[in-house]
């Protein structure tokens, strides 16, 4: 069990910084969920750690001691990749406990601990298959169990389920949850997956170009999302943005075309002036007839979800998207009114794409 701590980190490159001074505070048997999109420097931040990179500037503390130094096998850190190599003449027993064996352990004792970690992750009954005998799910897991079996301090996680069908993702991420749940062991998870993100955190870290845009508790992040980048990239569907210039009385946002968005008082005042992105979550939308909602946009086609249906609407040049459980009837090329619960609306600043306003004040009613 250990905590890291990883201080103004840099890498580089050549020439090129890719990892721009991230500042990261790790508990002992924390999950944190490093997202974000490709190419935004999760692997390198994680290979850092790992001791698989070296670091060009800053500090990475495991357990209150500086590691820049170590190499990797003195780090502590087992890694789960993507690409998870079993060694394919070998049995699952073998490859679970093929570390144990290298480490001189006598038979016995392995076959105890192996025998314990394949129950731990549900593999008891594939101890004798060789990994082409076994799904790719059931090889994830033998991947899993290879890394517990060395009971390290940290495990790092490179994207180990993007091979992995959609409905096996979700199966092995609940098992990585349910497992991590039992051992506690401090655990960082690289994913470009916002939905896998969201579910297995203990808390979250969005990046973005090299550098940290968040770091929150999942629902945190997804009420008081701290930048347009971390607004656009968490939840799905997608939020809408539109512009708007905010005006204190009357106390809304006022779109391009004069229509406008309804603000509580206190926030339209605060940012009287100000130009400003406009985001809304589809749930946050609602179908209303033409000249009833907030504004009015021409429905265009609508997606299926079964329990609920995705309506797009054209607003100005902008798609503006709607979920509905309600599932009402309209015709393609037709305005409706599109109405915004005042209360889900989230404001950030045109120029800097910051969010107005600390959290919780957007969001809650009027303090008394
Ligand atoms: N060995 C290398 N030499 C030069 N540039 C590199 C090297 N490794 C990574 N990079 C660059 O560093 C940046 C970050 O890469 P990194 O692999 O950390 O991204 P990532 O967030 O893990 O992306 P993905 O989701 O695609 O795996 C990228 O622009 C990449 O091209
Ligand atoms: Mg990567």
């Amino acid at each position: 069990m250990a905590n890291i701590s990883i201080k103004q980190v840099r890498k580089s490159y050549a020439n090129s910084e890719v990892v721009h001074g991230v500042n990261l505070e790790v508990s002992t048997g924390e999950f944190i969920v490093i997202l974000g999109p490709s190419g935004c420097g999760k692997s390198t931040l994680l290979r850092m750690i790992a001791g698989l990179e070296s670091v060009t500037a800053g500090t990475i503390l495991i357990d209150d001691k500086p590691v820049n130094d170590l190499e990797p096998h003195e780090r502590g850190c087992a890694m789960v990749f993507q690409n998870y190599a079993l060694y394919p003449h070998m049995t699952v027993a073998e490859n679970i406990g093929y570390a144990l064996k290298v480490a001189g352990l006598p038979k016995m004792e392995r076959a105890t601990k192996v025998s314990s970690v394949a129950a731990s992750v549900g593999l008891t009954e594939f101890l004798d298959r060789r990994p082409g005998q076994l799904s790719g799910g059931q090889r994830q897991r033998v991947a899993m169990a290879r890394a517990i079996i060395r009971e390290p301090k940290v495990f790092l996680f490179d994207e180990p389920l993007s091979n992995l069908d959609a409905k096996l993702r979700v199966q092995m991420r609940q098992e990585i949850r349910r497992i991590h749940n039992r051992i506690r062991a401090t655990s960082i998870f690289v994913t470009h997956d916002q939905q896998e993100g969201m579910t297995l955190a203990d808390r979250l870290v969005v990046m973005n170009k090299g550098v940290i845009e968040q770091i929150g508790a999942p629902e945190d992040v997804y009420h008081h999302p701290a930048s347009i980048y971390v607004a656009g990239f968490i939840g799905s569907p997608a939020m809408n943005f539109l512009s708007g210039q905010i005006s204190a009385t009357p106390a809304a946002a006022m779109l391009a075309n004069g229509e406008r968005i309804t603000l509580p008082a206190h926030v339209a005042a605060a940012h009287d002036g100000k130009l400003a992105q406009i985001g809304i979550r589809p749930e946050a939308l609602s179908i209303v007839p033409a000249g009833s909602g907030s504004f009015d946009a021409v429905f265009d086609f609508a997606e299926e979800l079964g329990n609920a249906r995705l309506y797009h609407f054209r607003f100005e040049d902008l798609t503006v998207s709607v979920l509905s459980a309600d599932k009402p009837k309209v015709k393609a090329g037709v305005p409706m009114g599109i109405k915004v619960a005042m209360d889900a609306v989230h404001l950030f600043d045109a120029e800097t794409g910051k969010r107005l306003l600390a959290r919780g004040i957007v969001l809650e009613p009027v303090p008394a």
